[in-house]
Formats: C-alpha cells, structure tokens, sequence
C-alpha cells in the first residue's frame, strides 16, 4: 500500500463526520463541519486539521503533493460496505423480465437469479474475475468510493468459492481501493442442494468454512435468509459456526419477506444486518439494542420496485444506519453512488447528513473499521473526496449526477 504526503489546502467545508465508531440515529445529523480548513496529511495518514495559514514553501521543498481546494467540500472517501462485485456473466434478461412486471423471488423459483450468475462464475477464470474486478473498482473510486467490502456466493463450492476470495485478496493487494472480503457460501441453493439446504448448510460448515479461515480469506460470513433460501434456524447454525471460527458476521435480513432475520443478527450480535426492507418493530428495536449497524440498500429496492426499508423508523429508533449499493449482477447492477444518493433523500426521507454519515462513519462501522477510516480525524487514514462545488449539499443537489473531483487514498491522489 503506498502512502503519500500532501496537504489539501483551504477547502471551503472541510464535513468531517468526526467520531471513531458509529453514530446512532440521533447523532447522524452532525455532520462536524469546519469551514476554510486545511489537512495536513504524512505517510498517508491525517497529521494535523487547522484552519491557520500554512507556511508552504516548507513542506513543497519536502516533496509534500499541494492541492487547493478554495471554494470546494472536502468529504471521507465514502465506504461502500455491501457489495458483490465479483462475479462471471450477466443477467440483463432478468432486470428486463422484472420491468416487464415479474418478480426476483418468481425468476428465481424458475431457475434464474443467483444460481445463473454462479455457473457464470464457476467458467470464469481467476484473470477473467480479477480483470472485471479492477475495471469495477475503479468505475467505484470514481464515485467517490475508498474501501469496498466484496462477497463470495456465485460459486456455492469449495473451488470457486475460494476463487472469489483470492480474487479479492488480490485485488486487495494491488488496487489503490481496500476490499474487505465476505464469505457468503450459503447466497443460493445449487441445483444438487434444492431440496436438502439443511446438507447444504452442513457441506458449507464441515468443507468450505474451514478452508476459508485456514487461508485467512475471510473478515466476515454473511448468509443469504430468506424464504425459500436459507431458514432462520439454518442461518443460526451457519453464522454460529462462523464466528466459532473467528469470523464476525453479517446477514441478508428480512428482504423479501420478514423471517426474523433482524432478531437474529441481534441474537449473534452481528456486525451489520442487510437489506431489512421488512424489518419489524421489534427487529429494529433488537438491532439498537445489540448495536448492529442496519445496512439500508435503496439501489436494490429500486431495481426491485420493492418498498424501501424504514430507513426513518431506523434513524428514529436511534439505530446506527449505514447505506451501501449492494452491487450485483442480479438484484442491483449499480454502483452508482449518485443514485444512492438521489433514492435516499428524495425517497426514503432520509436528511442529507444522515445519508453522508450513513455513507462514511457508518458504512465503516459496518466494516468494524469506524476507528481506522470514515471520518476527517487525525490519526484516520487519508481517503479524502475532493468534490467540485463549495458545499456537501451540493451532493443531492446535483441529482443522480457526481460531484467528485478528486479522489485520495493514503494520501495518494488516485482520481483528479
Ligand atoms: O443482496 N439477496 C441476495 N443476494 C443479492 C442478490 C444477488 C443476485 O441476485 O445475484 C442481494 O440482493
Ligand atoms: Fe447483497
């Protein structure tokens, strides 16, 4: 990882989501703004914020890189923390069979969905994956984007479950973004499994899961619960096993119809739960209670022309709110951050900064690097989002359409 010198110098709003874990709804609104602020930043972490003049001469004879940021918003790199970038194929005949009025869980029964994408997988070589990986992962920095967590799932076996995961680890290596890696074995039934999840929730456990930990591929597992996919019960007996094995968890939770997939994560006390479109009362309650962050995935309800998750019923019940894109070939083929933006406050009723928090200090939170990344503050990493206008409300404003300009990582400039 290379890190750099350099100062950003002057930004008109320097919105630096301070805080070093996540906030709870009631706190998402304080976004910490200073204003004319410069950021000193040395081997690629933040040194010094200071609203003084800075002696250049000084620092440029030091090689420190110096840019100007009069009359701009400098924001954290955002934290996109759910997505499922890797994968082999496509699926455009299924979002075009969904306007045409069909539903996700309808073309799945017919054979389509999750299992299309992981015979896609399974042919796709490790340079094919890692070459689609990168061109994703810069298309994400351009929106503004620094760290991205990355799921398995479109392999459902050993081999090319743990090509994913290398693939990531990879990427991880050599691409300026940070990718957290997820084993998420158990997203589908495969055919041979249709009828007997419960051997399928063994094989994962008993052949799959070991390996994963033994080669260190994995920070979190996630499932995907759901009717006619994986029970609550069976997500307990995965997700148990999993973090007996070292492995923090997360989950697909009450997306399509409402098992209790919320509580669950709170029983486990899971990281984050995911989806949550049909979340109850008493889920989200659960979920404040066990401080699980509640990852909102507006782009996918979207694609879905579902209702959108309760993200005010959320913030109000004071939960700590992350949005992320849920970037994948089938529910969610976007990693727009713009339109994630424009769903959230224009749809959802979601402030302007609750939604930037729920981006940054939040999103990392679901990472379980809200100490590390997320927000301006010294001792943070440098992923800093230079934006073009002098304002974050700017952000929205600009519907559907980004505002960044430039774009650093570590304190190396990897967008301008
Ligand atoms: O988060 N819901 C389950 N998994 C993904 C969809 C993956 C796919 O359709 O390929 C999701 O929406
Ligand atoms: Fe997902």
């Amino acid at each position: 990882m290379k890190k750099g010198n350099m100062i950003i110098l002057n930004a008109s709003e320097l919105v630096t989501c301070s805080g070093f874990k996540g906030k709870t709804g009631s706190e998402m609104n304080d976004l910490k703004i200073i204003e004319n602020a410069s950021v000193i930043v040395e081997e690629g972490l933040i040194k010094k914020i200071t609203q003084d003049k800075i002696e250049l001469s000084s620092y440029e004879q030091m090689g420190y890189e110096i840019i100007d940021a009069t009359g701009k918003c400098v924001l954290p790199g955002f934290v996109d923390s759910h997505t499922h970038f890797i994968f082999g194929g496509y699926r455009q005949d299924e979002y075009d069979w969904r306007l045409k009025g069909q539903g996700y869980m309808e073309i799945m029964s017919k054979g389509g969905g999750i299992i299309n994408s992981v015979e896609g997988t399974r042919n796709a070589t490790f340079e094919d994956l890692y070459a689609s990986g990168v061109r994703r992962l810069n298309s994400m920095a351009r929106f503004g984007v620094t760290t991205v967590e990355g799921k398995s799932g479109y392999g459902l076996d050993l081999d090319t479950e743990i090509k994913q995961l290398e693939v990531m680890k990879r990427l991880n290596e050599v691409h300026s973004l940070d990718v957290v890696p997820t084993f998420l074995g158990p997203h589908a039934r495969p055919k041979a499994y249709k009828e007997t999840p419960d051997a399928f929730i063994d094989y994962m456990i008993e052949k799959v899961l070991p390996v994963v930990v033994e080669k260190d591929l994995a920070v979190f597992a996630d499932i995907f619960c759901e009717e006619n996919v994986f029970s609550v019960d069976q997500s307990r007996r995965f997700l148990s096993a999993a973090k007996a094995m070292g492995l923090k968890l997360k989950i697909h939770a009450d997306e399509i119809v409402r098992l209790g997939g919320a509580e669950l994560a709170a029983e486990l006390g899971a990281v984050s739960a995911d989806h949550l479109l049909q979340a109850s009362d008493e889920g989200i309650k659960s979920m404040q209670a066990a401080s699980v962050v509640t990852t909102i995935l507006p782009c996918t309800a979207f694609s879905l022309k579902e209702d959108y998750a309760r993200a005010r019923a959320m913030i109000d019940a004071d939960c700590i709110v992350a949005l992320a894109t849920d970037f994948n070939p089938g529910s969610c083929f976007t990693e727009s951050i713009p339109l994630l933006v424009a769903l959230a406050t224009n749809q959802m009723g979601m402030t302007v900064e609750e939604t930037i928090t729920a981006l940054t200090i939040n999103g990392a939170a679901a990472l379980g690097r809200a100490a590390q990344i997320g927000s301006i503050d010294v001792g943070k990493r440098a992923d800093l989002v230079i934006h073009e206008f002098p304002s974050y409300k700017f952000i929205p404003y600009h519907i559907a359409v980004s505002t960044v300009e430039k774009v650093i990582k570590n304190g190396i400039k990897i967008i301008d």
